[in-house]
């Protein structure tokens, strides 16, 4: 997959990109990440990006002369290769990203990212160029840059290959509309607390029954209207009447306890 990145801080990229299984991703050729400043494409001499918005107000509109030319660069360079990129926007006023947004995108060869800054964008670049604009939560950040990485990494993770070996971005919290049960690692005694015995038996159906019954039971606790989107087996509904069971138990006891 090929992504290229349009930003006025292009340094904001370079740990991030070069860090743990990113890095390895592009490492091994499954990401391409193209970092352009897009101050290199300006022609004003004071080699400015921005300007005063038209009609007053404050804060400053990036400039369309430099996004054009470089956007019209990567477009024709894309164009020789017989690619048509798919162009997104990052902004507050985008789609909410979420994990089948993420796995969507992932199918995209090749993705162009433009990374706002200012009071926004100059409208005539984003009707000229953009296909999509894409928000990674209803909060405003001070540019485009953060959630740029943040989508690339939820992206990544659906490109085949970039997770290890048996890991799959699709066991995750979320993708089958659950959050993931609870995971320990030796030592399995550690402090006065051990780990569920039914984690070391060794078995397999046990254990795949015990995540299944403690990711409904995280949910429950956690995030219970992710349940409403989710289709429960006969086997699902049994476990969460045990889980209200257990629950109701342990409130009366703590009753119990208070008394
Ligand atoms: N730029 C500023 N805030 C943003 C947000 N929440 N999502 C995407 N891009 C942004």
């Amino acid at each position: 997959m090929i992504i290229d990145i349009l930003t006025v801080f292009p340094e904001m990229f370079e740990s991030p990109l070069n860090t743990s299984l990113i890095g390895k991703a592009i490492n091994k050729g499954l990401l391409t990440v193209n970092i352009h400043n897009i101050r290199d494409y300006t022609t004003d001499k004071h080699f400015r990006t921005d300007d005063s918005p038209f009609g007053g107000g404050v804060g400053m509109v990036m400039s369309p002369q430099p996004l054009f030319d470089l956007y019209d660069k990567i477009l024709a360079d894309a164009q020789n290769e017989g690619k048509k990129p798919l162009s997104l926007y990052m902004s507050p006023q985008g789609g909410v990203l979420n994990v089948d947004m993420a796995a969507e995108l992932s199918e995209e060869e090749h993705i162009v990212i433009l990374c706002g800054h200012y009071e926004g964008v100059d409208q005539r670049v984003l009707d000229t160029y953009v296909d999509r604009e894409v928000s990674i939560g209803d909060y405003v950040l001070t540019g485009g840059e953060l959630p740029a990485l943040v989508l690339i990494d939820a992206v990544a993770r659906f490109v085949s290959g970039v997770l290890g070996k048996g890991e799959s971005a699709t066991n995750d919290s979320f993708s089958d509309g659950l959050l993931e049960s609870p995971q320990y690692t030796r030592p399995s005694e550690f402090r006065g607390q051990s780990v569920p015995s039914v984690l070391l038996s060794g078995d397999h159906k046990r254990i795949s029954e015990w995540r299944r019954k403690e990711s409904l039971r995280v949910t429950m606790e956690k995030r219970p209207e992710l349940l409403d989107n989710v289709t429960l087996s006969k086997t699902d509904k049994r476990y969460i009447k045990e889980i209200q069971a257990e629950m109701q138990g342990n409130k009366s006891e703590e009753g119990s306890e208070n008394e």
